[in-house]
């Protein structure tokens, strides 16, 4: 492949070349900060922001009415964000809902969908995955009466920071109920097979579902053409909804119709709801897995937010993506060759989610030198910064300065100012 040699001059030309670079301005970006953190937290809209006015309006002017008489009526505000987050996910409307975090989701999902019968009790993870994941899933095999130790297989990765699919594929047997696995990996930024592993799956009997929260928003999926059954998500990171900002779930249509393992009156068919009858009629679509009263402020961002992501397409938006982290790459090849950095996500567009992986034995002290000279970047314990370019809000050039910037600390060995140790947030 042909190697550039990049310069101030080249990169400005791919930001005057980009379609995306307009929604820069769509952002509330600090003067003179290189934003590098929207794969922890994205970053507010103005639109995101006039939503959540809207909510806070209808409140303030209507009250109670708000539900249903609001200018975004809050009661089918779950079902409209589903609508909205649908085509990022090659879903139908009805498959998706906006509910829950991660976590609460996963719980919801695993009390619906685990049900260890027979041989067949087992869960397929891996030990890269992130711990909050790891905590449902072994508190559900407990509450089957079952012990994680020999229920949750925990695939072994070789390198620390890549997982084989081949491998997670030779753990699949008669005795697999589930493989819960994530998109994208949380620290390396690898992006699994996901067709691979769910027909891998589907042909041994065993269910597949997938937390997006590192895909979503960076990654386009076709998850109705690749059978997945299930999916959560966050939408703080990618779909920049604002800290705490709801989740979200996917129910393939082959389940919907299933009854909630965890139920309440959010579970409803809306019709039905107010009926008030201790019999619970479920919704028919994925709004079933809902559990209580929505969080309308958490929600209402992603009204605009989402707005963004269908006018420009998911696909413009990786694209891009690609084009921001293929060049982080190729600038820390040409940059900080001397400095003893290596980059771990893998280097293939069809294997690199969002973000790239750094890892060097002085990251803890490198990422706080970083945020000394206005670059934010992500720390993960013990020696991994994650830098992720935004395609709404990073530009080519950003990347150029931050790499820059990066040069300039470690030849001024300026991170020694630092203790090489985590913050009480990393
Ligand atoms: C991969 C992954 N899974 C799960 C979580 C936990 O998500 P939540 O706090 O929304 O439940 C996170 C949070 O960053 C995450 O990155």
């Amino acid at each position: 492949m042909k190697r550039h040699f990049w310069t101030r001059e080249k990169v400005q030309q791919l930001d005057k070349e980009d379609p995306l670079h307009a929604y820069k301005s769509e952002f509330h970006l600090k003067d003179g900060q290189y934003y590098m953190d929207g794969n922890s937290l994205g970053l507010l809209s103005r639109r995101a922001e006039n939503y959540l006015y809207t909510a806070l309006e209808d409140w303030k002017t209507q009250g109670i009415g708000g539900w249903t008489e609001g200018q975004e009526p809050w009661f089918y505000m779950s079902e409209k964000i589903g609508e909205m987050t649908s085509p990022l996910l090659g879903a139908e409307p009805e498959e998706v809902i906006n509910t829950g975090s991660i976590t609460t989701n996963l719980h919801q999902l695993l009390a619906t969908f685990y049900k260890p019968e027979g041989t067949r009790t087992k869960i397929i993870a891996d030990e890269l995955n992130f711990p909050s994941d790891i905590y449902a899933l072994q508190s559900q095999i407990l509450l089957h009466g079952l012990d994680p130790e020999e229920h949750l297989i925990r695939v072994q990765s070789k390198d620390g920071y890549t997982l084989d699919e081949a491998e997670i594929i030779r753990h699949m047997d008669e005795d697999t109920a589930l493989v819960l696995l994530p998109s994208v990996l949380y620290r390396s930024g690898q992006l699994l097979d996901i067709p691979r592993i769910t027909e891998a799956a589907h042909k041994k009997g065993i269910l597949a579902g997938f937390d997006l929260a590192h895909s979503i928003g960076a990654v386009p999926h076709t998850l109705d053409k690749w059978g997945v059954d299930f999916a959560v998500w966050c939408t703080y990171k990618y779909l920049n909804s604002g800290p705490g900002g709801v989740g979200g779930l996917y129910v393939n249509q082959k389940h919907l119709g299933r009854k909630p393992g965890l139920a309440g009156w959010f579970s409803s068919n809306k019709e039905q709801q107010f009926d008030m009858s201790h019999q619970l009629s479920p919704s028919s679509t994925a709004g079933a897995f809902q559990i209580g009263t929505p969080h309308i402020l958490s929600s209402a961002p992603l009204l605009g937010s989402l707005e963004m992501f269908n006018e420009v397409g998911i696909s413009e938006v990786r694209k891009k993506s690609l084009k921001l982290t293929r060049l982080m790459m190729e600038m820390i090849e040409q940059e900080l060759s001397s400095f003893h950095f290596q980059i771990m996500n893998p280097s293939e567009d069809d294997h690199r989610g969002g973000h790239v992986c750094l890892v060097h034995k002085e990251a803890a002290s490198i990422c706080k030198a970083l945020k000394q000279e206005s670059v934010i970047p992500d720390f993960r314990s013990p020696n991994v910064i994650r830098l992720a370019p935004i395609a709404f809000y990073t530009s080519f050039e950003d990347v150029f300065h931050v790499i820059h910037v990066l040069k300039d600390i470690m030849i001024n060995e300026k991170h020694k100012a630092f203790k090489n140790e985590r913050d009480i947030i990393a």
